[in-house]
């Protein structure tokens, strides 16, 4: 009898202890399981005598009764004490700040290409694009560049295996055979401005690079001239660089344009002073663009007539642009490919 006693204190005292509902089960089977402690007492009542049976069977089975309610009492608090922890684990506090997901930044260039399209487009001009790999006839032929001008060495580069029996295929230049194709497709008067990306077989330094970035422009009407290309040109820089500046036509040469110029703007850094400013030079001005009046043989080659139209071109580097808006120092930076710079914008 006492050892069945001792076993109900210990079996309470377990029960009442277990820490956690894995825990109860643990006891459970260990005091009322197949072989648990108070199960073994009981099977063992048939080797008693028959008052000893009677005496300890109804104790036994009067303390399994009470441990099975225990168990159960026990299981309903672990119950709700762990519901409540998986509660409080998942609890949401609103009030908490948020965790913010990393956001991507948009490369300068592409914000350049899309401000100097949106100034464009206030000045009238459509933006198009067009293919960054070009024919030879596009690239150099239509625009006066047949294969012995020397302008093909200084716009040297990387050509492409061609189809066979169809005309060479290069990387453009330039965006300039733009010109010829919009011109052959649509009908004047048009002012297009085409962004893009073109490529040059040169060394690079930290204003080349072997692929840059262009705008084309072109205007075409009845009597567009090149003051009317200086005022546009004036008002462009003036808003993409957000300054006031001015613009200064300097001749030059190239085979597609006639009279051509090169464009200078005035020095962001000293306003045009010069002095020993390092960003000019000293000279006050910063070039910009080539620049001209389409030669008529352009208008030939995309099928109009010289004669009754006319009207500028320009090609602008954006890499430029955006090198002097945003204070960059290396052209190359823009094609590194390295977060940390593209994380400033
Ligand atoms: C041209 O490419 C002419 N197609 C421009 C033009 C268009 C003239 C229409 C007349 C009428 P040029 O080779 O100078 O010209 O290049 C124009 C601009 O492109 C340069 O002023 C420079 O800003 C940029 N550029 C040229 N080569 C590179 C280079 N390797 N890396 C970065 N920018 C370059």
């Amino acid at each position: 009898m006492d050892k069945i006693k001792a076993l109900k204190n210990k079996a309470i005292e377990a029960v009442k202890g277990a820490p956690s509902l894995g825990a109860l089960k643990v006891v459970e089977s260990r005091i009322l399981g197949r072989n648990g402690e108070l199960t073994e007492v009981l099977r063992a009542l048939k080797n008693l005598s028959e008052k000893e049976r009677k005496e300890q069977g109804e104790l036994a089975n009067k303390i399994k009764i009470e441990l099975v309610d225990l168990i159960k009492t026990r299981r309903n608090e672990l119950e709700k004490i762990e519901s409540e922890k998986d509660l409080k684990a998942e609890r949401l506090d609103v009030s908490h700040p948020g965790v913010k997901p990393p956001q991507g930044h948009i490369h300068p260039l592409s914000l350049i290409i899309k401000e100097a399209g949106e100034i464009f487009n206030r000045l009238g001009f459509t933006v198009v694009e067009g293919p960054e790999i070009e024919t030879e006839w596009y690239n150099f032929d239509a625009l006066n560049i047949p294969e012995d001008h020397p302008a093909r060495e200084m716009w040297d580069t990387f050509w492409l295996k061609e189809p066979k029996g169809k005309s060479k295929l290069l990387l453009r230049t330039h965006t300039s055979p733009m010109q010829i194709r919009y011109l052959e497709t649509h009908n004047p008067p048009l002012r297009i401005v085409v962004p893009g990306r073109c490529f040059r077989y040169e060394a690079t330094d930290a204003s080349h690079d072997t692929h840059f970035y262009q705008l084309e422009g072109l205007m075409v009407d009845k009597n567009t001239s090149a003051a009317n290309f200086k005022a546009v040109i004036q008002t462009f820089l003036s808003k993409i660089l957000k300054r006031k500046v001015e613009v200064r036509l300097r001749p030059s040469f190239f085979p597609f344009t006639e009279p051509s110029f090169e464009v200078d703007v005035t020095c962001v850094q000293c306003g045009g002073k010069g002095g020993n400013c390092s960003v000019c030079s000293g000279t006050g001005w910063l070039e910009m663009m080539g620049a001209g009046m389409v030669h008529p043989g352009v208008f030939k080659n995309a099928g109009l007539n010289p004669k009754e139209w006319q009207g500028f071109a320009f090609g602008m580097g954006l890499d430029r642009i955006a090198m002097i808006r945003y204070k960059i120092p290396d052209i190359r930076l823009f094609y590194s490919g390295d977060v940390r710079f593209i994380n400033q914008f």
